[in-house]
């Protein structure tokens, strides 16, 4: 197949992202892992969101359509379609209320609305998680107390359900449309939609993606509009999980 590279995308994960010229004005982006070793985990991703886009293609919540993906020396590469648009980090400064609250309603009820399942081994999963961080990281009492907190929570709270699995404001595009193109899907642990909440939340509260950027009022005032919004959603989500002790 004849393409033409336009230009490098940026990321953070060191994946490479290109943006690539099929000709006749078409374009694609190719996503390709850098080394061998990440190689089976971006082909997960890969079929993660080419899951994601069949089942959601007719919503104003889906992804890019993935075009190909294949292997390329020692490297795992995807193509999928380009989306003209910002993502919600870049978006989010510009949004009105308006656009913030219906951005929060179709995430709702277009993805988060599935019957959540228990898993009566989350608790046995999530503490072997814990563990493993536990011994990759650099501790301090802060962190040492954090870990020992999570350890004793009843992760049988956080029951199963199809999800994004790195749901940043930077993993979200939104196009001029207004449709949100969910992008670098992640196989992660464990499934739930409790995941990709506490990763909005890290971002909504803590502003994880604009970390290097300066802080702005503007911006913040945005945030807490929509955290005030999810939290109204999550307590009237129907099927809330019930958990019978
Ligand atoms: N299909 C696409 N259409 C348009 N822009 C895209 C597309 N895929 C990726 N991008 C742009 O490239 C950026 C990086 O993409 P992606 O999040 O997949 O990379 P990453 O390196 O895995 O990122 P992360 O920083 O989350 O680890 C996105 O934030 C977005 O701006
Ligand atoms: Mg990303």
């Amino acid at each position: 197949m004849d393409f033409e590279f336009i230009k490098k995308l940026t990321g953070y994960s060191g994946c490479n992202l290109e943006l690539l010229s099929s000709g006749g004005g078409g374009f694609f982006v190719r996503k390709s892992s850098a080394g061998p070793t990440y190689k089976k985990r971006l082909r997960s991703q890969c079929l993660k969101q080419a899951a994601f886009f069949k089942e959601r293609q007719k919503t104003p919540v889906l992804s890019p359509e993935v075009l190909r993906y294949g292997i390329e020396g020692e490297n795992f590469y995807f193509d999928m379609e380009f989306v003209r648009g910002k993502t919600l980090a870049e978006f989010m400064p510009v949004a009105s209320i308006s656009e913030i609250t219906y951005f929060v309603k179709i995430l709702f009820s277009h993805i988060y609305n599935c019957d959540a399942v228990e898993n009566t081994k989350a608790n046995t999963i999530f503490r072997k998680k814990i563990s493993e961080l536990a011994e990759n990281i650099k501790m301090s009492e802060p962190i040492r107390k954090s870990l020992a907190l999570l350890k004793s929570f009843d992760w049988r709270y956080a029951s199963e359900s199809p999800c994004h699995g790195d749901l940043t404001l930077e993993n979200i595009i939104v196009a001029p449309d207004k449709k949100l193109y969910l992008i670098d899907f992640l196989d992660s642990f464990y499934n739930s939609y409790l995941m990709d909440l506490a990763k909005l939340f890290r971002d909504l509260e803590l502003g994880w993606s604009f970390r290097k950027q300066p802080v702005s009022t503007n911006r913040s005032l945005r945030l807490l509009i929509a955290k005030e919004a999810i939290m109204r959603e999550l307590a009237e989500l129907e099927n809330a999980p019930q958990i019978i002790t």
